[in-house]
């Protein structure tokens, strides 16, 4: 692929967007949904990370030419038997708002001893242009869940989330840190490879 090549993310999430752009560098010209305020609300009806993606960003491409890169991705709960995994961003009821999923899964996780905490984010990038899907990628990274919200930075449930051999949430350790190693920067980096294949 040639550098400054144009790349379509299939959100409307500002976080994710700037997550993947201080990922990929400049060598790609990134823009998401909000400059294509015609693309329709894709509904997440899947029940994996992989549909879910392969659903957005199946149905963006088929409004532009670029090659478009879709996102889903979650946190995974082992004591809550994977929850709220493909339900993250609904965890507390459609249009529940970062809050109040924070809320619900410190209560769910009230009674849960620090061992048996442990948890994973997990992000699922599916790339496709002209309605095929053209390649898909996968990262995880392992950590345990906090008693409280811990931090400010980054979004979603970063301030309850302490990956593996930090002491430190997410939120607290900042988005440099934690776009160094997260699952979405793990998918990210095989992205990156395949695009400069390509
Ligand atoms: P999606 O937009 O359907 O992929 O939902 C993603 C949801 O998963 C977000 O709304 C967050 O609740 C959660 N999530 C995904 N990635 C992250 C992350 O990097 N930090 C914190 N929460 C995340």
């Amino acid at each position: 692929m040639n550098e400054s090549s144009s790349i379509i993310i299939a959100t409307r999430n500002s976080h994710k967007t700037e997550e993947i752009t201080s990922i990929l560098g400049n060598s790609f010209v990134v823009t998401d949904l909000t400059a294509m305020p015609e693309a329709p609300e894709v509904e997440e009806t899947g029940t994996t990370f992989l549909e879910n993606a392969t659903l957005k960003a199946v149905a963006i491409s088929r409004l532009t030419d670029a090659l478009v890169l879709a996102d889903d991705s979650g946190l995974e709960v082992d004591a809550l038997g994977g929850q709220p995994g493909v339900y993250s961003a609904r965890f507390a009821g459609s249009g529940a708002g970062v809050q109040a999923n924070n809320q619900k899964l410190v209560a769910d996780l009230a009674a849960v001893p620090a061992e048996q905490r442990t948890a994973r984010f997990r992000c699922v990038m599916v790339a496709a242009q002209a309605g095929n899907v053209l390649a898909d990628f996968e990262g995880t990274v392992e950590g345990r869940m906090l008693e409280r919200p811990r931090g400010e930075a980054g979004f979603g449930y970063d301030p309850l989330f302490v990956p593996d051999g930090y002491q430190q949430s997410f939120a607290e350790l900042g988005t440099t840190v934690k776009n160094s190693f997260s699952h979405r920067a793990r998918a990210m980096k095989q992205v990156v490879t395949w695009l400069r294949e390509r």
